[in-house]
């Protein structure tokens, strides 16, 4: 499929096949993809849990609104942010850098000191919505790949976050949670696979400058 017809294909799907379970090799795909989105810095202030456990998806749903996307969907995946960002989450970062690439510690010392100080300089919120910012950009990330490997997926903000945070277990990880995405294949009967999408006009949305 090209790029748009996959992104036509796709639709925030409200109703799975729960009979149907994405394969692990499918699921690896979104992990992979997930690690591999671009984040502010590289500094990937984030984790997903992959939660395969009706019973838990039951619960889930019940922190959501009653969204039935939770309890169908093969797998849902929950995009959360590191409640601690500091001194010692940046360094391990270079310490990655450095491992990695070899880069002499010469080289990486000035940003990485300018990095802790700015860092350092910011209120506790600031820090939050940065790293908020970059769970967006991931379940961006994670619905184009869903759309090229026709993995059917919901964005999800609709949910409890502080009942997902303890159903969890999150705050033992020093975790937050920001997004939900169930991902699986569509029902049959999910009369929104039907719909038309309602998207403005291209010309109403770009503007060229020449
Ligand atoms: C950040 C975000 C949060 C969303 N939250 C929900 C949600 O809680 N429940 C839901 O059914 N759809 C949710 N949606 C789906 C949007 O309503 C949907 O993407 C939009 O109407 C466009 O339709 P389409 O994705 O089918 O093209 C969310 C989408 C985004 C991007």
């Amino acid at each position: 499929m090209s790029n748009i017809k996959a992104l036509q294909w796709r639709y925030a799907t409200k109703k799975f096949n729960p009979e149907k379970i994405l394969s692990d090799k499918k699921i690896n795909i979104l992990k992979e993809a997930f690690n591999l989105t671009a984040t502010s810095y590289g500094l990937q202030p984030l984790k997903m849990v992959v939660v395969r456990n009706k019973g838990l998806q039951e619960l889930l749903k019940s922190a959501s609104w009653g969204q039935q996307q939770l309890n169908t969907a093969s797998h849902v995946l929950v995009i959360c942010i590191e409640k601690k960002i500091d001194k010692n989450f940046i360094e391990q970062y270079f310490r990655r850098v450095k491992y990695i690439r070899e880069t002499p510690d010469e080289i990486l010392d000035p940003f990485k000191n300018s990095l802790v100080n700015s860092f350092e300089s910011k209120a506790e919120d600031e820090v939050h919505s940065w790293a908020i910012n970059q769970a967006y950009l991931t379940l961006g990330t994670l619905l184009t790949v869903c759309a090229s490997e026709e993995i059917d997926a919901c964005p999800m903000e609709g949910f409890e976050p502080d009942k997902y945070d303890e159903l969890l277990n999150l705050n033992a990880h020093n975790l937050k949670s920001v997004l939900a995405l169930p991902v699986g294949y569509r029902a049959e009967d999910d009369m929104f696979s039907e719909f038309k999408k309602v998207r403005r006009p291209l010309n109403d949305i770009i503007i060229e400058v020449n």
